[in-house]
């Protein structure tokens, strides 16, 4: 049992937790890839579509109202779950990738310019790659990227000296999803403003684990993705800065997002609308909301401390392991573990544990270049969250212990 929360009410919330697979009760570690949802988030959306569904913004009727009421109340409980200083600094994405997509094309088109170029880290997600390549290589512009560390953290040395004239941005992981590597934004941070480049925060794997204050974090743009934090699929976030919430150009254009349109001239809505082109997923928003008050009742101080306590016990346990390699070697880690087993694939592995109900990644979880960096073709990656418990730890290691002599 943990010290600080109590799991077992937790865990009764989740009803998808309470059912067997291949005979065993299903112990679920792919949180990084999505979380399981809480009975108040998936009753939050049932309720909405049973009793409120209208499209919002433009309707004088009661329910239109309602439903617009719900959405904007939505957004500024996320708003102060993150402290962002107003509202309209939070625009609804459709999740981490849409909006890293959504700066690029916006940046592309009249900030960034011919053989400019940006920085990345060594393990950033393709959400976080593959939108500025693309701009790269329409564009004559390069990739730097921040190399990692004896301890698989980032060489934050290696990295002032990428800086150059041409840079125009650093966008960087604030939690590896492969490593659990938490990044030393304030060294990153301390490096941009004294060459007055802007930051770009991925948030997907550091938003479920630790309180996220975005007036302290102060960065240009920070993002994330809902339902790795308890909510939806469908729905994430795009923070800007003041200053980006008025200078960044619009990428996605349409109804919604404007005040007054002829043939001729739109103007554009001030705020977070002008962004938000079309309708949103006004459902997806409110159990985003709903997911964010789940969070902030059990504290997330509270979440960091539970995973942080799991997390050791089970580099621990693997420890003594000899056959296990981890991954990520840093004290300063965020909820997620990886590690191989010598001579066997991560596929038979994380296929062995799940005959015991055991739900793992395998592969090289969308960061190849990170891959490639550390010369393997993939690991397998446990990743927790606040319904985990260390008993389910003792069965996997178990299991792991059993499945390893199955393989060697
Ligand atoms: C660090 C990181 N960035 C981006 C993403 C992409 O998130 P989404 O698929 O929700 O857009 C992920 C998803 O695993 C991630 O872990």
């Amino acid at each position: 049992m943990s010290k600080v929360i109590n799991t077992e009410n937790i865990r009764k919330q989740f009803p998808i937790l309470n059912q067997k697979i291949n005979n065993y009760p299903l112990i679920y570690f792919d949180n990084g890839a999505t979380t399981q949802k809480p009975l108040s988030v998936i009753n939050s959306i049932s309720d909405f579509y049973k009793n409120t569904n209208a499209n919002i913004h433009r309707g004088v009727h009661t329910l239109s109202r309602k439903a617009t009421e719900e959405f904007e109340l939505a957004r500024k409980t996320i708003t102060n779950h993150f402290n962002i200083k107003n509202d309209q600094q939070l625009i609804f994405t459709a999740g981490t990738t849409d909006s890293i997509n959504m700066v690029a094309q916006s940046l592309a088109s009249n900030y960034l310019q011919a053989g400019d170029e940006i920085i990345l880290s060594a393990y950033e997600h393709h959400s976080n790659i593959l939108p500025w390549q693309l701009w790269a290589e329409q564009n004559n512009g390069k990739l730097k990227v921040i190399p990692l560390a004896e301890n698989e953290t980032l060489d934050y040395a290696a990295f002032e000296k990428l800086i150059s004239e041409k840079t125009k941005l650093i966008a960087v992981a604030h939690v590896s999803n492969t490593l659990g590597v938490i990044t030393d934004i304030e060294k990153i941070k301390a490096v941009a403003q004294k060459h007055k480049i802007p930051v770009l925060v991925d948030g997907a794997q550091s938003a479920p684990h630790m309180q996220i204050d975005l007036q302290k974090l102060n960065v240009d743009f920070f993002v994330c993705s809902a339902h790795k934090i308890y909510a939806p699929t469908g729905i994430g976030l795009l923070y800007l800065s003041e200053k980006w919430l008025n200078e960044l150009s619009v990428s996605k254009v349409g109804g919604g997002t404007i005040k007054t349109v002829t043939f001729e001239k739109t103007e554009y809505a001030e705020g977070a609308l002008r962004f938000e082109a079309g309708t949103p997923d006004i459902a997806g928003a409110i159990g985003f909301a709903e997911a964010i008050r789940f969070i902030d009742e059990i504290g997330m101080q509270n979440i960091f401390e539970h995973e942080h306590e799991l997390v050791q016990y089970t580099q621990q346990q693997l420890s003594q392991i000899p056959e296990v390699i981890m991954y990520g070697k840093s004290e300063h880690k965020a909820g997620v573990i990886s590690f191989n087993v010598k001579n066997a694939h991560p596929f038979d592995v994380g296929t062995l544990l799940d005959k015991y109900g055991i739900a793992v990644r395998t592969g090289h979880h969308c960061t190849q270049p990170l891959m490639q960096c550390l010369n393997i073709q993939g690991t397998i990656r446990i990743s927790f969250a606040v319904y985990n418990t260390k008993s389910e730890i003792d069965f996997f290691i178990e299991k792991l212990k059993k499945s390893i002599k199955m393989l060697l």
